[in-house]
């Protein structure tokens, strides 16, 4: 199977470096499928390999009780191959729900749809996917004034207790794997901020007061250089969970650049240090239990969809340009990750 992905890449010179934190990145099937030379890099560099958007409901249940595996089934077996990691993302989000299931109308067919949909999955997998994003992004973007739960089909019909239900599923229906919340904006100075860890925390104390258990949250890490990293409130906050008996993973590093110079080299100089400051932070109050980046190359990435380089730039989100030669974000990372 490897000859015919890799043509060329043997498993002999595809073992990456020892770390003391296992570093991993999100890959995208259709990549995987026609880009050799990008998958080379994740064989070359991953100690975890996961599907970015393979494991989503849409790609999976696109029509109801129709499951289609066959995407995230490539990924995960190029990883077990390779005697990497993997990682489940994810069984509850708002976004990339098919048609089918945005027609929902009642608390009844969501929760029915909702605990089928993680027990089919769960099952598939078993103990191939040792870890699973039970929920994504479940923390209102603006707690203070919207707060604390995002609006999502899932909150319109079964409110808050959709993460329970969700929580419960997975519990049953994967009992080996690391359960996780995951979110985003959760490292950066600021009220807004301020308000989205506590609310976090808040929701993690409400599933344990409800008996189900929460293994780690994950931190995705999509960094803005115009927001400074809040030091303290991130070392606080990675030990409020511990407290609460919580792991974490950064599960998401890129780096929003749109505002930043349009010099390459000055760019991936300033990406670099401020994921070297978010790793600063993290580290210092405890080792996380896996570094990823969404992506590997800036051949790929959501970002320049969504954010754009504002002075025509190209986006240089990742930690290898677009060439898949590293970048500084890449030593800088390697650096928090090796042993
Ligand atoms: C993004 C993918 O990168 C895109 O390919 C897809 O079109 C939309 O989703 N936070 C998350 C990820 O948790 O699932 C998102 O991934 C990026 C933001």
């Amino acid at each position: 199977m490897l000859a015919g992905v890799l043509p060329g890449i043997g498993l002999a010179n595809a073992s990456p470096a020892k770390r003391r934190v296992p570093f991993g990145a999100a890959l995208e099937y259709r990549h995987f499928i026609n880009d050799p030379d990008y998958t080379a890099l994740f064989v070359n560099h991953c100690d975890m390999i996961f599907p970015m958007n393979a494991l989503k409901w849409d790609a999976l249940q696109g029509a109801p009780g129709e499951f289609n595996y066959l995407p995230a089934e490539g990924i995960v077996s190029f990883a077990e191959t390779l005697g990497r990691g993997t990682y489940g993302h994810t069984f509850v989000w708002w976004n990339a729900l098919p048609a089918w299931v945005e027609k929902i109308d009642s608390a009844a067919k969501a929760e029915e749809v909702l605990v089928s949909h993680v027990q089919n999955v769960a099952a598939h997998f078993a103990a191939r996917v040792p870890s699973w994003d039970v929920v994504n992004e479940v923390v209102a973007h603006d707690p203070v004034n919207e707060g604390p739960w995002r609006d999502s089909l899932w909150m319109r019909l079964l409110g808050p207790s959709h993460v329970d239900i969700a929580f419960a599923a997975a519990a049953e229906a994967a009992p080996g794997a690391e359960l996780a919340i995951n979110d985003y904006d959760l490292e950066f100075r600021g009220a807004r901020y301020d308000a989205r860890r506590t609310a976090m925390l808040d929701l993690v104390r409400r599933l344990q007061d409800k008996g189900l258990r929460v293994d780690t949250v994950g931190i995705q890490g999509h960094l803005y250089p115009e927001v400074p990293i809040g030091h303290e409130e991130l070392e606080r906050f990675i030990t409020d969970l511990k407290a609460l008996g919580v792991g974490y993973r950064i599960t998401e590093i890129d780096v929003i650049d749109w505002k930043l110079p349009r010099d390459a080299s000055r760019r991936d100089d300033m990406a670099a240090e401020h994921v070297g400051n978010f790793l600063d932070a993290a580290f210092s109050a405890e080792l996380p239990r896996s570094v990823s980046t969404w992506g590997l190359s800036d051949r790929y990435s959501w970002i320049p969809d969504v954010m754009p380089h504002r002075r025509g730039g190209k986006n240089r989100p990742l930690p290898f340009d677009e060439n898949l030669k590293p970048k500084p974000m890449y030593e800088v990372i390697q650096r928090y990750l090796a042993s």
